[in-house]
């Protein structure tokens, strides 16, 4: 009997499709499969017999069992490789009617940006969404006793990389700062948007949310540079030239002096409506490069200055577009991405308007 089974484990283990294992499934566990008929002379016997026999036959189901279990996981695990290496779809292509797929809003926001900055000379640049420690932080000027690492609810990896460096989700785009200047030599004009991570969530709030980064690192660049360029950017994104913007001291490490950016709003109808300075929103923050992060990526402070900005893209997408509630964005519901998305053929220019 031990040899039949053998013979039965050995074409289980050879069977080339789940349809043959199944043949041999039911020739040893089926109604009729000899296994279930070993079992069944269980009745007839003594209990001394019984207990002799009992074990060796359960251990032979077993061994079957498994078997079938193993070759059934192999075959299911090379089908699904096969499907994975046969089966692609471009996420990215263009849904054609009369199938409605649309641009997301922070999709179109990013595009927009670009438009709008490289008619100013900036390049878009990007970096990783996994960042180490030092480009996320310490080379920022946040050192590890920083309190700015607080408030940042950083998600950290549990493992170090191969240099010894924790990991985390990068919780800005500023690292993107550090990478730039890492690898280019100055003048540097770059935006970076992308994806960034905090351990956050409400109404105004998502654990994954958007956020572009500008730099300029250049000889002689001063407040006024970043002022004026912020305004230029604001009223080509907004689309009017009533923009008016008010820059608060603020801080932040990688920057000295910091500046908080707001812009005005007027009340029309009880609404806000961008333009005008009858109120303020604050929008985004920015300052001057600090010295220590300059040299921190290996350039000379005394001869290369520069400025920087950070701004919320969903934030930005949320006032032009009109949309309250942030975790919208990221539910997938058809009817909002329908009412708030963008034609795949709308790509946004500044002749043709950037907000289309
Ligand atoms: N990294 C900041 C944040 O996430 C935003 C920021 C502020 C970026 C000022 C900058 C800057 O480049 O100059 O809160």
């Amino acid at each position: 009997m031990a040899s039949d089974t053998d013979a039965s484990i050995d074409r289980i283990k050879a069977a080339p499709d789940l349809q043959a294992l199944e043949a041999e499934r039911v020739s040893a566990l089926g109604k009729q499969g000899a296994i279930t008929q070993l079992l069944k002379t269980l009745g007839a016997m003594t209990p001394e017999q019984r207990q002799a026999e009992g074990p060796r036959i359960h251990a032979l189901r077993e061994a079957v069992t498994d078997a079938i279990a193993a070759r059934k996981a192999a075959l299911e695990g090379a089908a699904l490789e096969q499907r994975l290496a046969t089966e692609k779809l471009d996420l990215t292509l263009p849904v054609p009617p009369p199938l409605e797929g649309s641009v997301h809003p922070v999709s179109q926001v990013m595009d927009e940006l670009a438009e709008i900055f490289a008619d100013l000379g900036f390049a878009v640049a990007t970096g990783p969404e996994i960042e180490d420690d030092w480009r996320n932080f310490t080379a920022l000027n946040i050192p590890e006793t920083h309190p700015a690492r607080a408030m940042h609810d950083t998600f950290y990896f549990p493992d170090q990389d191969a240099g010894g460096q924790r990991m985390l989700l990068r919780t800005h785009t500023s690292p993107v700062q550090i990478r730039t200047m890492q690898s280019q030599q100055p003048p540097i004009y770059i935006i970076a948007p992308g994806r960034t991570y905090r351990s956050d969530s409400d109404a105004t709030h998502t654990p994954m949310f958007h956020q572009v980064e500008g730099l300029v690192i250049d000889r002689g660049i001063h407040l006024g540079h970043l002022k004026w360029t912020l305004e230029t950017f604001l009223k080509a994104y907004f689309e009017r030239d009533d923009i008016v913007l008010r820059m608060r001291p603020s801080y932040f490490p990688f920057t000295e002096p910091s500046a908080e950016v707001d812009v005005g709003y007027t009340m029309v109808k009880g609404r806000r409506v961008l333009g005008g300075n009858e109120g303020w929103m604050e929008l985004l923050g920015s300052g001057m490069v600090h010295p220590k992060v300059i040299a921190a990526c290996g350039l000379d402070p005394e001869e290369w200055q520069g400025f920087a900005f950070g701004c919320g893209i969903d934030r930005l997408a949320m006032l032009k577009y009109g949309m309250d509630d942030l975790r919208a964005f990221f539910d997938g519901d058809l009817r909002w991405l329908k009412h708030y998305g963008f034609s795949a053929l709308d790509v946004p220019t500044l002749s043709g308007g950037v907000g289309a």
